[in-house]
C-alpha cells in the first residue's frame, strides 16, 4: 500500500497532488498522511493483541499537535523525554495514566511536572535521578511510580548516534549493578518501584537485539523476585526502535517483532510498554522541496533546493538516506548529482551522489520516509523559518502547522538599552 501514490503522472499524499498543496501553502512543506499513521498504529498495537500492553508513541520522533490527538484518539500513550514534551501531550488530549516519561537529565521542576500530573510511570537512569525523585515526590507529598532505566549491554548494530543500550552509552544503569538500586529504591517513602525499563536503540532492522535485551531485563526481573524486590513490579517497558525501510532495509513488521519477544514475554506477570516513535511516523510524512537551480562543476552535478539541514537534518548528522522523487516525474534522462540545501555549510545535503531524473528549476522534489526526527529536529539555522505542515485525510488537507514568518525569527529577542 502506497499513502504517496503516483496517480494520473503526479506524486500524491492519499487523495491529494502534492502540487496543490504546495500551491496554497508553500515550500519546503511537511505532508503527512493520517491512513498511514492510523496503519501504522493500529498494526503495531494489533501485534501485540494477547499480551497486555500498552504502545507509548515515543514524540520526539513526531510532537506536532494534531499527530499527538490523533494518536492519542486512538489509544496511544506517551513517551516523553522533556517537561515541554509533557506539556504538549497534555494540550494534545493525552491520559497522564499513559505516559512514560525517559531521559537522563530530567530537572527537579520536570520531574515535578510529572509527578503533580499522576503520570504512569518515571523511567529514571541514575541513582542521583533516583534521589531527586524522592525529593520532590516528599515535596509533593507523592508516592512516585519509577522504573530503573537499564542498560542491557547489547549491540542495537545501528549507527551509533542512535544506540543507546551499550556500556559505553550515557542512558540508563548497568544492569549488573541494578538490583542494588531497586534495593535503595525500595528503601525510600515516596518512591514506588513499579517497573524495568529499556531501550536500547533507534532504526533497527532485526529482531536479534531486541530478543537479547529482554532476556537481560527479565533475567533482571527473576534477580528481583528472588530478592524480594519483585513486589511492586507491574511494567515491562521494551523502548523503541523498530526500524523502517529509507532504501533497501528489510526492517521486520510488527508482527514479526512482536512474535521475536513471544518467548521472552512468556509468562512474565508483567505489563508490557512500548515506545515507537519512527515506526509510527516516518514513512507517514514526506518533505516537499523546490529546485532553485542546477549547478554543474568540474567534477560535480548539483541540484540546488529550497529545503536544507535545517530542515531536515537527518543526512547531514547522520549521513542518512532518505529516497527523493519527483513530484511531476516527466520520463527524463536520470543524472546522478548531490541534491543540497542553500545553507552554507558543505554539511547541507539531502543526498549525495543520487540518481534522479534531471530536475529543472522550478520542479518539485518530495525527500520520502521524512515523517520521524524531520519536522521535531529543524532548526532556524541561517535564520530560515521553519516549514507549513499538513496533514492529509484522504482528499481532506488541513494545515496543522503554519510556517514560520520572519517576525518569528525575532520573537523574544531584545535590543539592550545601551544599542539602541
Ligand atoms: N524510547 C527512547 C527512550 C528513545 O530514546 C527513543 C529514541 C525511542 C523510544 C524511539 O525510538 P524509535 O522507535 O523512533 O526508533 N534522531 C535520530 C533518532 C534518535 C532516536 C532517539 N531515541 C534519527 O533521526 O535517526
Amino acid at each position: 500500500m502506497t499513502d504517496f501514490p503516483l496517480r494520473d503522472g503526479e506524486l500524491h499524499c492519499e487523495e491529494v497532488p502534492l502540487a496543490r498543496l504546495v500551491e496554497a501553502h508553500g515550500t519546503p512543506l511537511y505532508v503527512y498522511s493520517q491512513a498511514a499513521l492510523l496503519r501504522h498504529y493500529r498494526a503495531f498495537d494489533a501485534a501485540f493483541g494477547r499480551v497486555p500492553h500498552l504502545v507509548c508513541f515515543a514524540m520526539k520522533a513526531n510532537d506536532h499537535l494534531a499527530i499527538l490527538r490523533l494518536l492519542a484518539r486512538e489509544g496511544a500513550g506517551f513517551d516523553v523525554v522533556s517537561g515541554g514534551e509533557l506539556w504538549k501531550a497534555l494540550r494534545a488530549g493525552a491520559d497522564p495514566k499513559k505516559i512514560v516519561f525517559s531521559g537522563v537529565g530530567k530537572t527537579e521542576a520536570e520531574l515535578e511536572a510529572a509527578i503533580g500530573h499522576g503520570i504512569l510511570m518515571i523511567n529514571v537512569e541514575s541513582p542521583e535521578e533516583l534521589e531527586a525523585v524522592e525529593r520532590v515526590a516528599a515535596r509533593l507529598g507523592r508516592r512516585a511510580p519509577v522504573a530503573l532505566r537499564v542498560n542491557p549491554d547489547v549491540d542495537p548494530k545501528t549507527h551509533p548516534y542512535i544506540s543507546t543500550g551499550l556500556k559505553k552509552s550515557k542512558f540508563g544503569v548497568d544492569i549488573a549493578e541494578a538490583v542494588t538500586h531497586y534495593r535503595r529504591a525500595r528503601e525510600l517513602p515516596h518512591v514506588e518501584p513499579v517497573g524495568v525499563d529499556c531501550h536500547i536503540g533507534s532504526q533497527l532492522t532485526e529482531t536479534s537485539p531486541f530478543v537479547d535485551a529482554l532476556a537481560r531485563v527479565r533475567a533482571l526481573v527473576g534477580k528481583l523476585a528472588e530478592e524480594g524486590l519483585g513486589g511492586e513490579l507491574k511494567l515491562v517497558d521494551l523502548g523503541g526502535g523498530l526500524g523502517i525501510r529509507y532504501q533497501d532495509e528489510t526492517p521486520p513488521d510488527p508482527a514479526a517483532y512482536a512474535a521475536s519477544l513471544s518467548a521472552g514475554l512468556e509468562g512474565l506477570p508483567l505489563r508490557v510498554v512500548l515506545e515507537p516513535g519512527r515506526f509510527i511516523v516516518g514513512n507517514a510524512g514526506a518533505l516537499v522541496t523546490r529546485v532553485v537551480y542546477r549547478k554543474t562543476t568540474a567534477t560535480k552535478r548539483f541540484v540546488i533546493v529550497d529545503a536544507a539541514m535545517n530542515d531536515l537534518v537527518r543526512p547531514a548528522l547522520y549521513g542518512s538516506y532518505q529516497a527523493i522523487q519527483p513530484v511531476r516525474p516527466r520520463g527524463r534522462a536520470t543524472i546522478v548529482a548531490d541534491v543540497v540545501g542553500p545553507v552554507c555549510e558543505s554539511g547541507d545535503f539531502l543526498a549525495k551522489d543520487r540518481e534522479l531524473e534531471e530536475p529543472e528549476a522550478g520542479d518539485l522534489l518530495a525527500v520520502m520516509s521524512a515523517g520521524a526526527y524531520g519536522y521535531v529536529m529543524a532548526s532556524n539555522y541561517n535564520s530560515r523559518p521553519r516549514p507549513a505542515a499538513v496533514l492529509v485525510d484522504g482528499a481532506r488537507a488541513e494545515l496543522i502547522k503554519e510556517r514560520e514568518t520572519l517576525e518569528d525569527l525575532v520573537r523574544g529577542e531584545r535590543i539592550p538599552p545601551h544599542l539602541r
